[in-house]
């Protein structure tokens, strides 16, 4: 099948084109590059010894979009672009809805243009809110607490609006949790700009000593022991589901919405030792207030990824933390390399 993936140069776009071309597919890309670069699809190629047709441009532009679909047959397409930090997200709202929200209405527009009528969408975890307990099935109340939150959460709306009105189009609504590591061969990985807002890239900088320590974000939380306990799942494996999202919208099912996760939840103080162990060095971190808006717990009920998508992470934490590693310690500086 030919794919066009939005955002196809960012972490996961770069790691599910990826896959895609593993599994035989053809794939288009179109990334403005705002918070990625072009290098990550140069690696991919690489990696793959395959071709990516990769267009610069944004997926607010109706004329862009025009030419793709009239070059391209497309049969599915993945939506990845859009901007993605919460805090950001609270300092730029109107930003915010405008890229995610009017970009994924451009795109949805054009796709019924030309007749294309699958598709994945990336949501979040983060449409759950604060979950009245874990783990979280894909029928628990939705609730957002901040402006990014709240363009996955209306997005979802329209894209179940749109499938009531037509229900010719096949979607797929894939609720991540924390995508962590990266491709096993270190060429590619997460590239986050300046200070980094996550966990994982905030570990890795401490490990090649990029930074001082870690500040976990509170200790008083209602877990094992203290910190935030979140579902971390592999990059490779998130992406794999998409590639099972891809080849099930083949088969016409409608509307699906699905939970990937692991199913395992895993607290900061967790995660520093998983990193201790695979590096062989101290992390070296203090004790802060909480961050705004961090609930206690968060962890997916994987079971119907597995029974619609035949979806399960098969990645471990170790396997998680090594490739993070791997990929921190060959591009100390991302793809600026
Ligand atoms: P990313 O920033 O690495 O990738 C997004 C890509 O989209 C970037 O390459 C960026 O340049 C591009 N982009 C942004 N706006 C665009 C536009 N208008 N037109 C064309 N390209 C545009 O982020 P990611 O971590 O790969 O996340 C991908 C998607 O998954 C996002 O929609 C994000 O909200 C969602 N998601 C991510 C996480 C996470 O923790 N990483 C969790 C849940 C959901
Ligand atoms: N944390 C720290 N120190 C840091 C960064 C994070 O202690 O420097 C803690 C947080 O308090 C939280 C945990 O580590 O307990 C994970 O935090 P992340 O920022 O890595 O991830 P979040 O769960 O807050 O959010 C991420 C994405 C959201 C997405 C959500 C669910 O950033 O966009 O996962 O998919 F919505």
């Amino acid at each position: 099948m030919k794919v066009l993936v939005t955002g196809g140069a960012g972490y996961i776009g770069s790691h599910t084109t990826l896959e895609l071309l593993e599994a035989g597919h053809e794939v288009v890309c179109i990334d403005n590059l705002s918070n990625s670069k072009v290098e990550s699809i140069k690696r991919v190629e690489k990696i793959t010894g395959k071709n990516v047709c990769f267009y610069e441009g944004d997926i607010r532009d109706k004329g862009i979009l025009t030419k793709i679909f009239t070059e391209h047959k497309i049969d599915s397409v993945i939506n990845f672009a859009g901007y993605k930090a919460v805090g950001e997200s609270c300092q730029k709202p109107l930003e915010y809805y405008e890229n995610n929200i009017q970009g994924l209405l451009v795109l949805v527009m054009t796709m019924r243009e030309f007749g294309v009528k699958n598709l994945v969408f990336s949501s979040s975890a983060t449409v759950y809110g604060n979950p009245k307990s874990v783990p979280i099935t894909e029928d628990f109340p939705l609730s957002t607490s901040n402006p990014y939150g709240s363009t996955k959460l209306f997005i979802e709306y329209m894209l179940k609006d749109l499938y009531k009105s037509d229900n010719s189009f096949n979607i797929a609504i894939l609720r991540y949790f924390n995508p962590i590591g990266a491709h096993p061969s270190g060429l590619i990985g997460e590239d986050p700009k300046g200070i980094p807002n996550n966990l994982c890239p905030y570990i890795t900088q401490v490990a090649v000593g990029k930074r001082k320590e870690l500040g976990v974000f509170g200790n008083d939380y209602n877990t094992h022991d203290g910190t935030g306990v979140r579902d971390y799942i592999h990059v490779v494996d998130l992406s794999k589901g998409h590639v099972l999202a891809v080849n099930k919208l083949a088969e016409n099912p409608g509307l699906i919405i699905v939970n990937l996760g692991t199913g395992v939840g895993y607290s900061v103080l967790d995660m520093v030792k998983a990193f201790e162990k695979v590096t062989g060095k101290p992390i070296p971190y203090k004790i802060m207030p909480r961050r705004p808006g961090d609930i206690d717990e968060c962890y997916a009920d994987p079971k119907l990824a597995k029974e619609v998508l035949g979806f399960k992470a098969e990645k471990t934490l170790e396997d998680m933390c090594r490739d993070a590693m791997n990929w921190q310690t060959k591009n100390p500086n991302g793809y600026e390399d």
